[in-house]
């Protein structure tokens, strides 16, 4: 898929905690294709700190307001500075990069989309485009406490949602992996969030015999494998995760071995 270089204009930002805004980005012309799993590079304009682009998972592309959605974690500079744009402010972003999750191509099968933290953000997209095809998926949401659950009025909007906290305060108390909902039956399982999350999602669809991929949140710097930052041993050999992934199929990583 072709990449693009634009300067998008911030339309609105909404803080949801204190750790996490939702930004709306928009353009003139309409937006590029971009597949849900895929992410954007966003320079970072007017930091003493940050030189390199940082890599923001797409959430959401509405097409009918021309809009294309960030969930951005503050977790340093960068994300800092990238949240605290103007409405009416400018972005340069590169996009789209990487591959995108699969999309189901049966309309009878069971797909599961479950995330933690700010990894929820590519499963929006996702269930949306699922929804298109007629499939709705069940989205299994985690956090360490009820206000760190993101959007969660918008996936609803495209499937069944389940969450778990640590702590308890909403949901079922613990993490996905312990979810009652993991007794009923599932064909695919799409995953995105914290590592041993991961990890412990991949070992449950490997005991069960479930498709599954996971989006890899290797840290990322050119975005386009140019830098081999972000490199992960796979079955094949070592893989730059911005152009070979994000998204894995279980079977190709060496998690299991
Ligand atoms: Fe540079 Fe992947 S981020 S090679």
């Amino acid at each position: 898929m072709r990449k693009h270089l634009v300067d998008l204009t911030v339309k609105e930002v909404t803080w949801l905690n204190e750790k996490y805004a939702l930004m709306k980005l928009t353009d003139t012309h309409p937006l590029p294709e971009m597949l849900p799993g895929q992410f954007v590079e966003v320079r970072v304009d007017h930091s003493s700190q940050t030189m390199l682009r940082r890599p923001i998972s797409i959430h959401f592309v509405d097409r009918e307001h021309n809009e294309l959605w960030l969930l951005v974690a503050v977790v340093g500079d960068g994300t800092h500075t990238i949240t605290h744009t103007p409405v009416g402010g400018v972005l340069n972003c590169m996009l789209s990069l990487g591959n995108g999750f699969t999309l189901p191509t049966n309309e009878g099968q069971r797909w599961l989309l479950t995330g933690g933290g700010v990894g929820v953000a590519p499963l929006l997209y996702l269930g949306a485009e699922m929804k298109k095809r007629g499939i709705e998926p069940t989205f299994l949401l985690g956090a360490r406490k009820a206000s760190d659950l993101l959007q969660l009025q918008e996936f609803e909007k495209y499937g069944r949602v389940l969450v778990t906290t640590e702590d308890g305060s909403a949901g079922e108390k613990g993490f996905v992996t312990n979810h009652s909902v993991l007794d009923e039956h599932f064909d695919h399982i799409s995953c995105c969030g914290p590592l041993p999350m991961m990890k412990a999602v991949a070992r449950y669809a490997a005991q069960h015999h479930i498709a599954c991929e996971v989006s890899l949140e290797n840290q990322m710097a050119c975005g386009i494998g140019a830098c081999l930052c972000c490199v992960e041993k796979t079955q094949e050999g070592n893989v730059c995760v911005c152009k070979e992934g994000p998204v894995f199929d279980i079977n190709r990583l060496t998690w299991q071995n």
